[in-house]
């Protein structure tokens, strides 16, 4: 049971295609997380449509504030700060999700924070029973972003390299339409890749040999499409070797890069976190290489591995406790913010 003297932060994301809200309590950590998926939504598409997302946060947002609140067992006059996911994401989306966590703040005279939803995946693990100390190395590897940073501390984040071009998960997503899975396509190819053969293709493991801690994805994406064209008619198996051969070069080349980050910053932390951390193969190579090293990995568990207000919640916490708060009540987001 709740005591009062508790502070209660609620967490709203709404960046892209999951709508999330989660209760982070001072005393107890998490003791709420809801999310809708939007899958069925866009499935038929093919990929997200921004308009549908938008109307998908729209009627979902209030019933899962609800089942947050019944999950904790408050009503909402029992939450004392609102954080949002203010950017990068999609514009609409991000709207959706900032006019609820606003007008609830504005409502219950209570202050509100607009929070970096690559904040949200970077801290995740922070949402773990073990947690990671600052300084870390962080490889944050999403839909939209490929990053290696070294954290210092909240807020004090230092750029180390980042993809040129696609994202990972975006080039996941890409390889994954043109084998013919569906959307989101990152996942499904990993599962298929489970029935891939080793050695049968050999692509390329791009950037590995440069001297920098940058990464590019789209050189490999267009020789897998090459590969993938020259088969005729490729059956199941072959999809599934294209799919492991895939998996085993963007592991590769993630590895390598943090590997050298390490070394060259002398660090004994590694978090990784973001949608692809959830890609098991990757896990592997991470954890052997980090053994070999003597470096501590952290990762989100795998359901906040995605998208999901649990992270927002809690980054929204450490700054809403520091006294960082919105300045004004307008609703305000940021599609392209950097981190
Ligand atoms: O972090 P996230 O939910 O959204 C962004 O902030 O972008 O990441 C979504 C990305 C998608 O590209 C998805 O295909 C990828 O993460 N993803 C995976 C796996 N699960 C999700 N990629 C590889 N293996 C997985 N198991
Ligand atoms: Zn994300």
């Amino acid at each position: 049971m709740l005591i009062k003297a508790d502070y209660l932060t609620l967490g709203i994301e709404s960046s892209c295609d999951e709508t999330a809200v989660a209760i982070f309590s001072e005393r107890e950590g998490l003791i709420a997380h809801q999310l809708h998926s939007q899958i069925k939504t866009h499935f038929d598409y093919g990929g997200v449509v921004p308009e549908l997302a938008s109307r998908d946060h729209i009627k979902y947002g209030l019933p899962l504030l609800k089942r947050s609140l019944d999950e904790a067992n408050l009503v909402v006059s029992d939450i004392d700060g609102i954080a949002y996911t203010k950017g990068p994401g999609l514009a609409g989306a991000l709207l959706s999700g900032s006019a609820l966590a606003k007008s609830l703040a504005f409502g219950l005279g209570i202050p509100s924070l607009g929070v970096h939803h690559l904040e949200g995946h970077l801290l995740s693990p922070f949402l773990e029973y073990q947690k990671p100390s600052f300084p870390f190395l962080s490889l944050l590897v999403s839909g939209g972003h490929t990053i290696l940073l070294v954290a210092n501390g909240l807020g004090d984040y230092q750029l180390l390299g980042q993809s040129l071009d696609d994202a990972v998960g975006e080039a996941f997503d890409k390889v994954a339409k043109l084998i013919g899975l569906g959307y989101p396509g990152g996942a499904e190819l990993a599962k298929l890749a489970l029935d891939g053969r080793a050695g049968l293709f050999n692509f390329p493991r791009p950037m590995l040999n440069k001297d920098n801690l940058d990464f590019s994805f789209s050189g490999l994406k267009t020789f897998v499409r090459n590969v993938f064209l020259d088969l005729k008619n490729p059956n199941r198996q072959d999809l599934a070797d294209i799919a492991y051969e895939f998996e085993q070069a963007v592991g590769d080349v993630l590895t390598s890069k943090t590997e050298k980050a390490l070394v060259q910053n002398n660090l004994q932390q590694l978090v990784v976190s973001g949608g692809v951390s959830a890609n098991k193969t990757l896990r592997a190579k991470i954890d052997k290489m980090g053994a070999q090293l003597g470096v501590q990995t952290f990762y989100p568990r795998f359901e906040f591995c995605t998208d999901n207000a649990a992270m927002i919640a809690l980054v929204g916490h450490l700054y809403l406790q520091q006294g960082k708060k919105d300045a004004s009540d307008d609703i305000i987001v940021n599609p392209s913010w950097e981190l």
